[in-house]
Parts: structure tokens; sequence; C-alpha cells
């Protein structure tokens, strides 16, 4: 049998974890989808303050129940965990309840609405002794998990620069500027494949809001990688043609990733630039000596799976295990830290800000009362 197999019999075989999903709105949906599709879950309830619109995500003829009514989704006794998919700015005093309840909690990205707020979430959950995970959903598809591994195990070498571009028509947001509406994707993507997590010491943001929307609609924003590398992230709403690529350039390889490419999503380029001897000034610019390397182009075939099935699967496993899921809360903490820096750059017209200082804050806040969960993330998915 094979070893995915043999997971599926585990999963099928462990009692099933009873879950309630708040808020059906536009990504509630998808989260009961998957919730209902897994062994590992039994989809007892579906809460939002809209009636009607829980009510059709059910669907009819359903055994899963409706409910309106927070306090009464955390009081039943029947639900082990609550995903919570209702707008940012409501998710920490949801969860803190929910925690508080006893119940281990998913948060849809991003984890908060401030680092404070977020900071609060992860030492309430150390407290309670519950999983808390976000829901970072690009870490869950096969080409993220293929990344991360390869960065891992030393295939890139050394990374030198990351490129990621993320733009298309979008919807001109009326809470968030594009930065925070598009960059936590790619963030989260980085705080998962770059060992140790998301962690730059400064962060330069420029914005532009060519419409007058009166919030950045286009945005870079660069950061200082601890290899001595650099990121790069550009987000838009304006660009009638949509781009989710993602280039990281390493001392050995350079893979480019392109999302919307699913015959080739990853490939990986035995092709650089290798500075044998390095002049010590412009005037000697001929003792440089520049290598070519021109190999081959490798195209890893990755399965088409659907990211938020393995993610569902995850919070099950992180439950069931007692350990921090693969996008525990902290990640979610070193994402919205580093949002946040974005922000005062910005408002500082670019000057780099530094998110370090207020993640450092936020962990230290968390530190003392961090139980056996934060510490033990797993290295892969599944288990296996
Ligand atoms: N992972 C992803 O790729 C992804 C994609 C889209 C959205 N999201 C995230 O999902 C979350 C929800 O976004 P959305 O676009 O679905 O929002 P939405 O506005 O479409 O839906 C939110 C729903 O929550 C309900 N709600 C609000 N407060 C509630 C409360 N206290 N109790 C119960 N229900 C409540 C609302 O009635 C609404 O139906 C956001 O955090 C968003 O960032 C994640």
């Amino acid at each position: 049998m094979t070893s995915a197999g043999y997971d599926a019999l585990r999963s099928s075989a462990a009692p099933q974890l009873r879950v309630g999903v708040i808020g059906a709105g536009y990504w509630g949906p998808n989260l009961v989808r998957n919730f209902r599709g897994s062994a590992d879950w039994d989809l007892v309830a579906v809460c939002d303050l809209d009636e009607a619109r829980a009510r059709k995500v059910v669907g009819p003829r359903s055994t899963v129940e409706v409910e309106t009514s927070l306090t009464a989704l955390l009081d039943r006794d029947d639900i082990d965990a609550v995903a919570i998919a209702t707008p940012a700015r409501t998710h920490a005093p949801i969860a803190l309840a929910a925690l508080e309840s006893g119940k281990h909690v998913l948060v849809e990205k991003p984890l908060a609405d401030t680092p404070e707020a977020a900071a609060s979430m992860v030492r309430a959950a150390a407290d309670a002794d519950r999983v808390l995970m976000i829901d970072h959903t690009y870490c869950y598809t096969p080409a993220v998990q293929f990344i991360r591994r390869a960065v891992a195990d030393g295939v890139l070498g050394d990374l030198l620069y990351v490129d990621s571009v993320r733009i298309n028509l979008g919807l001109v947001q009326p809470d968030v500027d594009v930065f925070w509406d598009l960059a936590p994707h790619d963030l989260s993507i980085l705080d998962f494949i770059l060992p140790g997590g998301l962690r730059p010491e400064t962060v330069s943001a420029t914005g532009s809001d060519p419409l007058g929307a009166g919030k950045a609609c286009v945005g870079y924003l660069s950061m200082p990688l601890t290899s001595g590398g650099i990121a790069h992230v550009n987000v838009n709403w304006l660009s009638p043609t949509k781009i989710r690529q993602m280039v990281l350039g390493g001392s050995r390889r350079t893979l480019v990733w392109d999302d919307l490419n699913p015959q080739q999503r990853v490939a990986i380029f035995d092709r650089g630039v290798d500075l044998a001897t390095q002049a010590e000034n412009a005037q000697h610019r001929e003792a440089a000596t520049v290598s070519y390397r021109l190999g081959d182009i490798t195209v890893p075939a990755l399965p088409e799976k659907e990211a938020l099935s393995a993610m569902v699967t995850e919070f099950a496993q992180a439950i069931r295990e007692r350990r921090a899921p693969m996008t525990d809360g902290a990640a979610g903490l070193r994402v919205l830290a580093v949002l946040d820096a974005v922000s005062n750059s910005l408002v500082q017209g670019g000057s780099p800000a530094a998110p370090i200082d207020a993640l450092e804050s936020a962990i230290d806040e968390v530190a003392g009362s961090v139980s056996t969960l934060a510490g033990a993330r797993a290295d892969s998915i599944g288990g296996g």
C-alpha cells in the first residue's frame, strides 16, 4: 500500500473531530465544502449573523445545523473546533471567545487586524492549550510544499533574491490597501519557505494611488533576507493582465513558480552567474571574472490537489498530535508584523521600517505562556 493509502486509512480510522464554521460569506463556503469532504471532520454547524446565508451554504435536507448566535455556537459541547471566516477586524474577539470556551481555532488570513490583537490570540491559545491555526492557503499547495523542500534541502543554494509578482484587475477594497489585500499571500509563502520564517530587519514600501481611491492600489515592497539577499513583492489592482509568479534565485539554481501555468507550475533552472573573481574598484573592472552556467531546466511533476483539503487535514492532525500546525498563530503574527511595517514605511515615504521591533515585543508578550504546542512545528503535512 502507498504511504498516501496508509495515511487515508489512519485518518479514517481515527474518530472524527467536530467543527463549526463561522462566517458564510464569500470564503466560508469553501471551508464548509472541504470540512464536509474530509474523513477527519464532522461538520456540525454553520454560524452566520445572516441566517439565510448560512442556510444557503448548508443546503436542503442537511443534518448540519444553522446558528445565528456565536454564543450559542460556542456553548455547544458537541463541537471540538471552529473555523473563522468573518471580516479581519472580528477575528480576534471571535477567536478569543472560542479559545475561552475550549475550542481549537482555525482563522482565515489575516490572523487579526493588528499585531497586538494577533499576539493576544497566540497567547490565549497557549494559555488554553488549544491549537491556533491560520489558513495561509497557498502553503498547502503542492507547488509551495515543493518549494519549501527545495529551499530546505539546499537545491537552490543560498537565496540571492526572491521576486514575487501578484497583479491583476482587482476590486478596490473599501477598508484595506493593495498591500493588506494581496501581499499577505506572498508574505505567508515567504514565511513558509524561508528557513526560520519571515523575519526581515527592515521593510521598505512605496505605493501609488493613480485613481485617487485614497489608498495604494499599486505597491512595491522590498526587504533584506537573512541570507544576504533581497526579497521584492509587487502587488497591483490595476493590471489588465493577471500574473502570479515568484522567482527564487539561488547560488546553485533558480526556481520559477508560475501559479497560472498548470503544465509547468514550477521549473528549476540550473543556470546562473558565478563571480569567480571580484574587482577591487571600477578602474580594475577587467579583474572581475564572471562565468555563466547554462545547464538543464527541470520541471517536477506535481499533483493537482486542492490546498484547502490539505489544510483541513493538517488542522485535524495538529489537534490529534497535540502539536503546532504548519501555519500556526506565530506565522500569522510574523506576517502581520511585516504588513504593519509596510504601512509605517508608506507613511514615511518608503523609508525602511522595522517589523522586527513589533514582532519581538509581540513574541515577548507571548513567550512566558507558550505551551508545548507552540514550538513543535511539524516538518511535513500529514506527518509523512
Ligand atoms: N484564504 C484565502 O485565500 C481567502 C480568500 C478570501 C477571503 N479570505 C478571508 O476570509 C475572511 C472572510 O472574507 P469574506 O470575503 O468571506 O467576507 P464576507 O464579508 O463575504 O463574509 C463574512 C461573513 O461573516 C459574517 N459575520 C460577520 N461577523 C460575524 C459574527 N460575529 N458571527 C457570525 N458571522 C459573522 C457575515 O454575515 C458574512 O456572511 C477574511 O478574513 C478574508 O481575508 C481568505
